[in-house]
């Protein structure tokens, strides 16, 4: 079944950003295993995206509560509106998001407080938080120079994938997969076999997607 794909970019590294290099290509096999798939991407580094400040936030509070927006922010929610919608508009978002200080680059996190607003990624009612996102699928490829995956010494320092599939979960996301790249600091060989596993790891991941469902 054909999908509309998002690359949400969390380095700003470029070309010579290795979760970068690693989402490219399980992209690129997701789009040649389901022909009519599409991809597009998005980069949190030159998006323009508006300021959180004091008067914008104080819209977010005026949205829990039913107001309106006041005039002078009315243009910035307007642009967040847009880009929750953009997001919400794809099937499958894939993250390329590598660890900064045990948690995630703060522009990726500068995106993730944009989009994650009321009535529009997710709702409070007396039931409880309804997240928006629900039938999306998310992929993470999450690179690191230390290897502390889950289950391995030192994961208990992890707030780079733990957050972001608290944060998936919130916003009603839970099918969520993760291609670890760590470690990407060492002798050349242990990060050559670190982009060897997660290219592998990758392929393995669209296979056990594209297959088809069974009757
Ligand atoms: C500002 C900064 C902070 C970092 N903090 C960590 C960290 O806490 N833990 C870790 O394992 N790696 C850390 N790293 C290393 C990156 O996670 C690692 O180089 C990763 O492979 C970068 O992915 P990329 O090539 O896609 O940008 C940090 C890198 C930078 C630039």
């Amino acid at each position: 079944m054909s999908q509309r794909i998002l690359h949400v970019i969390g380095s700003p590294r470029g070309e010579r950003s290795r979760s970068g290099m690693v989402a490219r290509r399980l992209i690129d096999g997701l789009v040649a295993a389901s022909p009519g798939s599409t991809a597009e991407t998005l980069d949190p580094y030159s998006a323009g995206l508006p300021a959180l400040t004091g008067p914008v936030i104080e819209g977010r509070y005026a949205l829990i509560e039913g107001r309106d927006v006041a005039d002078e922010v009315r243009s910035a929610w307007a642009q967040i509106g847009e880009a929750v919608a953009h997001f919400l508009s794809f099937d499958t978002v894939v993250f390329s998001v590598p660890m900064w200080n045990f948690g995630i680059p703060w522009q990726l996190k500068q995106y993730i407080d944009t989009i994650t607003q009321p009535g529009m990624a997710f709702r409070v009612s007396e039931a409880g938080v309804e997240g928006l996102g629900a039938g999306k699928r998310a992929i993470l490829v999450a690179s690191g120079a230390l290897d502390i995956r889950p289950g391995s010494p030192g994961a208990e320092l992890d707030h780079q994938v733990r957050f972001m599939q608290a944060w998936l979960g919130f916003i009603g996301i839970t099918d969520v997969h993760v291609v670890h790249l760590r470690p990407t600091y060492g002798p050349p060989e242990a990060v050559e076999a670190a982009m060897a596993e997660a290219y592998a790891s990758a392929e393995a991941l669209v296979a056990d997607l594209s297959r088809a469902p069974r009757v």
